[in-house]
C-alpha cells in the first residue's frame, strides 16, 4: 500500500445492527453487518438489548472487516464512528470504541451523521454524478428530501411530520401479524398481490412534508371492519395496495420538488430504499423528467458502515476532525459542534 493511503475503519451502531467497514482511497475495501436476532422476539428494537448486543458484536465484526480489507490497523488513517441520530446506548458503544482505538493507535477521530451518510451511499458505485441532486433518503426512522449542491453542501428540504417511511411500513406489518422488520415482508407478499385491491389515505401537505400517521390509521380501521379469514385470505393483496399507497405518496412528493427545483439528478437512499416497489416506481419518475437515477445496491441501503467510511472520507480530506469529547447525539440538533 502506498505511505499516501489514506485508510479509514468506519464503525455504526446507531440502531440494530452492528456495522464495520474499511475504506481505501475512496474505495471500500470490507463491509461487513452483524444483525440482532434478539429483537425478533419482542417486534421491535428493545434498546438496551441492542447496546449489550453491540458491546458482544463490536469487536468481531471490526476484526472480520480487517480481515477482509487485509489490513493491520498501524496501516490505518482515522477512525470514523456515527454520532447520530439513533439510539443512545448503542451509539455510545460505537463512540467509546473508535475513541479507545484512536487514542490508542494515535490517529484522527471522524464523527458521522447518520443521515448525511445514508446520502453519502450513492457515491459508493458512482462517480461524477451531476449535481445539484436531490435525494429521496426514506429509513426506519426517518423520511427526508435532501438537497446537494455543486459543493456537496447538504440542506434538509423536507421531513415527515410523524411516523417514518419505513415505520409505516413495519407498524402495518405489525397490524398484519407479520415478523420484525416488516418493511422486507410487505415487499415479498406484495410481489404476489394486487396493488390496486384496496385503498388507503394519506395526508396531502403544501410542502415538500410528509405524513404516514394517517395512513396506518386507514389501515387499522379498516382492519377493524374485517374477519380474520379475509385478512389471511387476502394478505398479500393488503400488503400490495399499502405499499403502492406509500410508493405513491413518496413519489408525488419527490415529483414536485423535482418539477419546482429542477435538479440534475435524482438518488434514493436509506433502509426502504431496498423495496423492490419503490426502486422500480422511482426510476421512472427519474426517466420522466430526463435525470438520471442513482440508486445505491442493496447492502449499502441499510444501514452499513461502508455509508460512513464514504461520509467520514470527505471530512479526512478537508481535515474535519472530531475532539474525543465529542458526544454522540439521538436527535439531529439543529447545528453539530
Ligand atoms: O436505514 P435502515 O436500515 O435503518 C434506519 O436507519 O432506520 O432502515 C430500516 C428500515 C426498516 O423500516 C425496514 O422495514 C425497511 O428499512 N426496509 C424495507 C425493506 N428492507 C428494509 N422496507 C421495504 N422494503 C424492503 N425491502
Ligand atoms: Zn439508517
Amino acid at each position: 500500500m502506498p505511505a499516501s493511503a489514506v485508510n479509514i475503519l468506519a464503525i455504526e451502531s446507531s440502531c440494530d445492527d452492528t456495522a464495520a467497514a474499511v475504506l481505501s482511497n475512496g474505495k471500500i475495501r470490507a463491509n461487513v453487518v452483524a444483525g440482532q436476532e434478539v429483537h425478533r422476539l419482542y417486534g421491535g428494537v428493545v434498546p438496551e438489548l441492542a447496546s449489550r448486543a453491540h458491546q458482544s458484536h463490536i469487536l468481531p465484526v471490526v476484526r472480520q472487516a480487517l480481515k477482509q480489507a487485509e489490513m493491520d490497523v498501524s496501516e490505518l488513517s482515522a477512525i470514523a464512528f456515527t454520532r447520530g441520530p439513533g439510539l443512545m446506548g448503542s451509539l455510545l458503544v460505537g463512540a467509546g470504541f473508535a475513541k479507545g482505538l484512536s487514542v490508542s493507535l494515535g490517529m484522527p477521530l471522524i464523527g458521522v451523521d447518520h443521515l448525511e451518510a445514508h446520502v453519502s451511499a450513492v457515491y459508493i458505485e458512482h462517480t461524477n454524478i451531476p449535481k445539484p441532486m436531490l435525494c429521496l433518503l426514506v429509513s426506519g426512522g426517518h423520511t427526508q428530501l435532501v438537497w446537494v449542491d455543486e459543493q456537496n453542501n447538504m440542506r434538509i428540504i423536507g421531513s415527515t411530520l410523524d411516523d417514518a417511511a419505513g415505520e409505516a411500513l413495519d407498524k402495518a406489518a405489525k397490524l398484519l401479524g407479520l415478523p420484525y422488520p416488516g418493511g422486507p415482508q410487505i415487499d415479498r407478499l406484495s410481489r404476489e398481490g394486487r396493488a390496486d385491491a384496496f385503498s388507503f389515505s394519506v395526508a396531502r401537505l403544501p410542502d415538500y412534508s410528509f405524513s404516514f400517521s394517517g395512513l396506518k390509521t386507514s389501515l387499522l380501521y379498516f382492519l377493524k371492519e374485517q374477519e380474520p379469514t379475509f385478512v389471511q385470505a387476502r394478505l398479500n393483496d393488503i400488503c400490495a395496495s399499502y405499499q403502492e399507497q406509500v410508493v405513491q405518496y413518496l413519489l408525488k412528493v419527490t415529483g414536485k420538488a423535482v418539477q419546482n427545483l429542477k435538479p440534475r439528478s435524482l438518488a434514493l437512499s436509506g433502509g426502504v430504499s431496498a423495496n423492490s416497489r419503490l426502486r422500480e416506481a422511482f426510476r421512472e419518475l427519474a426517466t420522466q423528467h430526463h435525470i438520471p437515477a442513482i440508486i445505491p445496491s442493496f447492502e449499502y441501503c441499510t444501514d452499513n458502515a461502508a455509508m460512513i467510511a464514504m461520509a467520514a472520507y470527505e471530512a479526512y480530506k478537508k481535515e474535519h476532525f472530531s475532539a474525543l469529547s465529542v458526544m454522540p447525539y439521538a436527535r439531529q440538533p439543529a447545528e453539530k459542534d
